[in-house]
């Protein structure tokens, strides 16, 4: 039997991936990982299948091995290989940050879609940089201004873009980022560093889980949390809105007359999210994902509306 199929049969016996139907395509991302790992050389999936058993040496068969053991028991396949696509890019990924979703392409895609030339974006929650980079990559203008809790996914950030935007000209540079000492900060901390400026645009993909909703085990206990759950108040009572509500009121004093606020927004609470920005005065658009769930809020001034 060759490396592959072993690895497919070790994956497709753990209970803890049984339920799964990507078992084959995790297999042959493992065996990917490791050959390159081990000899530098990436394997394409032609090569994959057609590599003979002899070039599997002891040391590329034992680091298929402990991959395959740390995935059956739960650890995301990201982790392992330490990197994800996103949008136009392969990213550094590691356990201080949120692994890019699929979704959030269309996040950046809508923010793509709308703007023309903006000079001037805010991030709130930059994680492993996805969003900003795709951005500053888009719009050679843009300056992003990039607020993050934990310092070691700002530190990943700052790795992801100065690889994928290169130091030189300082491009990376255009990413300046912004530490928050607390997660009930949102907004406050652009205040203090913009004064007089306005942004053309606000995009984030919050915290917005509550700890009852339907989370997958691999998701909570490998994720971080700061990334998963807004924080709590001083009773302890969770609000998994709190981005939301604040983002509606706050935005306003930071944006240019038209400029724009782009959210990543959980379905399940598409109708609250949108009342909330209703009644804030946004003129509000939502947009559906490819399985036809509502994941992204656009919100607008009304420019009939006094804002005061
Ligand atoms: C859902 S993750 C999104 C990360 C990244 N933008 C993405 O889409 O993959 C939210 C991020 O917000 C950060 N965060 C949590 N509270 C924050 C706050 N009050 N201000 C800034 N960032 C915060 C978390 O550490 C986490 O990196």
């Amino acid at each position: 039997m060759n490396a592959l199929n072993k690895c497919k049969e070790a994956l497709s016996q753990s209970t803890y991936l049984l339920q799964r139907d990507c078992i084959d395509s995790e297999a042959e991302v493992i065996v990917q990982s490791a050959y390159r790992f081990t000899t530098g050389k990436k394997l394409s999936r032609l090569e994959l299948y057609s590599i003979p058993n002899h070039e599997f040496t002891e040391e590329i068969l034992s680091h298929i091995q402990s991959l395959t053991k740390s995935r059956a028991c739960g650890v995301p396949l990201q982790h392992l290989t330490g990197v994800q696509s996103f949008f136009e890019h392969e990213y550094e990924i590691n356990s201080d940050a949120l692994i890019p979703r699929p979704e959030t392409e269309i996040l950046v895609q809508e923010v793509i879609l709308n703007q023309t030339n903006p000079m001037l974006g805010l991030e709130l929650g930059l994680g492993s940089g996805i969003i900003s980079i795709e951005l500053l990559h888009h719009f050679p203008q843009l300056k992003m201004l990039a607020s993050e809790l934990s310092v070691k996914a700002a530190e990943l950030a700052t790795r992801n873009a100065e690889r994928i935007l290169g130091k030189g000209g300082n491009q990376a540079g255009r990413l300046e980022i912004i530490s928050i000492a607390e997660a009930y900060f949102v907004l406050e901390p652009f205040q203090k560093i913009l004064v007089e400026k306005k942004a053309d645009l606000i995009v984030s993909n919050p915290p917005y889980l509550a700890k009852n909703d339907e989370i997958e085990e691999e998701v909570l206990n490998h994720e971080p949390h700061c990334a998963l759950f807004p924080p709590t108040d001083s009773a302890n009572n969770e609000d998994a809105l709190f981005f939301y509500r604040k983002i509606a009121r706050q935005a306003v004093a930071l944006l240019s007359f038209s400029g724009m606020i782009y959210l990543e927004i959980p379905s399940t609470r598409a109708a609250q999210i949108e009342s909330l920005f209703l009644k804030e005065g946004w003129l509000v658009e939502i947009k559906k994902d490819l399985s036809s769930r509502e994941r992204v809020l656009i919100a607008k001034r009304n420019p009939r509306r006094n804002y005061g």
